[in-house]
Formats: C-alpha cells, structure tokens, sequence
C-alpha cells in the first residue's frame, strides 16, 4: 500500500502529466485535488498522445478508478466534451468518481474572468479565462453551487434564482453588460446534472476505504508551487492550493496517511501568463527552450515564457511541499546548447526565502555549467549520460538535497531514466 503525491515545482507545466502516468502505474485510484480545466497534462501513450484537463491521468489505463476531489472547481461543459472525446477513444468512465462537494463553475464565472482581465488592462494577471478565479472567489464568499447542489433539482433552482439575480445586477450597473437568462442556465445545466449525476459521491469516504483496504492512491497535482494561492507569487497566481496542503483540503484525506510527496521540475523553467520570472530569457537561449520544448501552453495555446533554472526557487518549492523526491523532466531539451547557466542566489536575502514580493532580477546570481551536444533522448542509463548532464543533475541534487529519483529524457512515455 502507498499514498504518494505528484506536486509542481515550479510554475505549472513541468512536465506532471506524464510523471504521474509513469509513477501512476501502482497505483489503484488516482485523484485530482485543486484547479480545474485550467490544468493541461499531455501524456503520450504508445504514440497516442492525449490532453487532458480536467480528467485525471489514471483514465488511460483501464483498470485504475480516477477522482476529482473537492478542492477542483469543474465546468460541466468541459468536463462532458472531455468524457466524450475520451469515450470515442475506447476509455470507460465506470470507474470515475466526482466530489458532491466540488464547485461547479458556472457561464457567469467564465464571463467575469475574461471581464476582468480586459478591465484590469496591463495589470491582468494572464488567465486561462475558465472562469476558475471568480468560481473560487465565489466558493469562499459562499455563494457556491456545489455538486450536490446541481444535481438536486429544488435547491439548484433556488440557489441559481438568488446568485443570478446578484450576478446579473453586476454585470448590468457595473460592466453595463446584459444579465443572464435564468432560465436558460437552468434548462443547460439540469441537463448536463443528469449526465454527471452517476459520478458524483462522497469521494473522501471513498479515499479512506481505499486506504483502508490497503489500496495505492496517487494524488496528481495540477499547476506548480509558485501559482499557489498562499505561497506563489501572488497576485499572480492561480486561485487555489497546488501545493502538498492542498491535497488534503482538497480531498478530505488526512496528511498523516500520505508517504512520498513527489516535486516534478524542469531542468530549465517556463511561465505562461503574466508575472515575475527573473530567470526568463530574451535571446537566442530563450528560443531555443521554446522551439525545443515546444512550449506552448497546452489549454491556451500561449507560447511559455522560457528561462534558466531558479535554485532558490526550487529550494522554496521543496522546503513548502516537504518533498520527498524530485522528478526532473525535460533535460533532452537542454542538449545542444554551449553553455546552460543556473540561478544560485538572488545576491541578497531578501527573496531567497519567500517569492512573496514581487521578485527582483537585479542582483541575480548565475552559475555557468558546460552543455553537451548528445542527444540523450532513448538513454535508460544514468551513467550512460553525458558526464556534463550527470554533473548538472547531480548539482541540483546536492543543491536541494534531495534524491532525484526519476530524469525524463524525451516526450514519449518510455523517455524516462528511473534511478531509484
Ligand atoms: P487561472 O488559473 O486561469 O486563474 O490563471 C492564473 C495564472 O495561472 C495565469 O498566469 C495562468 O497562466 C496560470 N495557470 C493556470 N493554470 C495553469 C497550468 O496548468 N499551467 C501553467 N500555468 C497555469
């Protein structure tokens, strides 16, 4: 039996989709936690390749059950054309379960964020505009639908009246925008109720049976530490709890049942959105991560902001999640380059402790390491690297003291090097 958590490292896409599937292998449930279809995880499978968003990696194989925990906010509408686009791939969905407790992101929210982030200008924090910040927003000023809400008639319609009548008051004085039709809400998502209907469950009492039954469960997280709500670089953020806590929130799991946290960074770093990034790249180097890496952010579509390797960061994100192991991915990605420079130190102390502030580029401290021209990518053998790329790895080792205990090595399932 084991618990075992996939956490981002860094500013989400590191690379988790395909962590989780490979480290999902043992396990009998896997289940998502935080953040909804703002979440984009490509996992290749035998040359199939697959996106996925809201739906948790263990629904490739066949056998394992998959959850999404109370701590997601999930689009219904999205969440359907995802069953059904999985569906006509041959992929049941017997074994999927969905939190009563999870909130349901409504039209209003999807509105508001795009709303939003038009009216905040060259201020906007960049969203995915899933509406998974204002469906948050709503959750914690308590005027929510949950699941369990949706799927009984009576109170859905009572719950929508009053919500929509506050929603709609908004959008006419403020954005002078028209309100929403409430019954044309109520007749779409009564029908996409009764779709989700079978899913929906009490999935924390169903986690602790698994537990109790000696069952594995992995926990996949989406997103990364740094767009953590309490600890990334607010306000540039996501609008939940990425990190190892929010597994537990998230999912009604306690965390004295949880063994192995498992951090998933890439050997360089990327954002999608707006906000501080020292380490981004405005030169050749730059264009070589994102043409290599093909860093196109999987839900948007937006190029990835590309960058050096920030130590201190990932520092932060190992002492807050309490990792246990780091999966390092993407390190094909760096061959071909003369010279691969990493962050060490910001020169002071200010933000080499918490990204809290707005972070500081000017004293930043680069360490210069050799490249190598290898292509490294069908090497299952960690010493059958590069002396270069073993020194570089095992320099992050000893830098965040810990084990790096699985290195990918190329985009396919099998481009991976297993060290434990
Ligand atoms: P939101 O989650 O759509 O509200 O977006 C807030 C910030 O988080 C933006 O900078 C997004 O680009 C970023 N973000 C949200 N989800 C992901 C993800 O899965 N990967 C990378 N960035 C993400």
């Amino acid at each position: 039996m084991s618990t075992k958590v996939v956490i981002g490292a860094q500013w989400g896409d590191e690379g988790k989709g395909k962590a989780t599937d490979k480290l999902a292998e043992t396990a009998d449930y896997v289940v998502r936690f935080s953040g909804g279809n703002n979440a984009g995880h490509t996992v290749i499978v035998q040359n199939e390749k697959y996106e996925l968003h809201l739906i948790p990696s263990g629904i490739i194989y066949e056998d394992k059950k998959n959850v999404i925990g109370n701590g997601t906010v999930i689009d219904p509408t999205a969440l359907i054309a995802e069953i059904e686009g999985l569906k006509e791939r041959g992929h049941t969905f017997n074994n999927f379960y969905i939190s009563e407790q999870a909130h349901v992101v409504m039209p209003y929210h999807k509105l508001f964020d795009g709303l939003e982030e038009k009216r905040k200008g060259d201020s906007k924090i960049g969203t995915t505009k899933k509406g998974i910040g204002p469906a948050y927003t709503d959750k914690v000023a308590r005027r929510g639908i949950r699941f369990c809400d949706l799927i009984e008639e009576g109170i859905f319609k009572k719950k929508l009246k009053d919500i929509l009548e506050y929603k709609n008051l908004i959008l006419e004085k403020v954005y002078e925008q028209p309100g929403f039709s409430y019954q044309e809400i109520l007749d779409q998502y009564l029908e996409l109720a009764e779709e989700i209907k079978p899913y929906i469950t009490d999935t924390s009492l169903l986690l602790d049976q698994a537990y109790q039954k000696g069952e594995n469960i992995f926990f996949e997280g989406a997103q990364g530490t740094l767009l953590d709500i309490d600890y990334g670089t607010y306000p540039y953020v996501t609008s939940s709890n990425p990190t190892s806590g929010g597994v537990c929130i998230g999912t009604g799991f306690g965390p004295t049942k949880i063994d192995d946290i498992i951090g998933v960074a890439k050997a360089y770093l990327t954002r999608v959105g707006k906000g501080p990034f020292p380490t981004e790249l405005f030169d050749e180097a730059g264009q070589f991560l994102l043409k290599k890496g093909h860093e196109f952010g999987v839900t948007t579509g937006r190029p990835r902001r590309c960058g050096w390797l920030d130590l201190p960061l990932l520092k932060y994100a190992v002492r807050v999640n309490g990792l246990t192991e780091l999966v390092l991915t993407k390190i094909d990605v760096l061959s071909g380059l003369d010279e691969i420079k990493v962050c060490t130190s910001y020169g002071n102390d200010l933000h080499t402790t918490s990204p809290s502030g707005l972070l500081d580029n000017s004293t930043i401290v680069y360490e210069s390491f050799p490249g190598w021209q290898k292509n490294i990518s069908k090497i299952k053998q960690f010493n059958e690297l590069p002396k270069e790329a073993r020194d570089y790895i095992n320099m992050i080792e000893d830098e965040i003291n810990l084990p790096i205990t699985v290195i990918g090595t190329g985009p396919a399932r099998e481009d991976v090097i297993i060290r434990k």
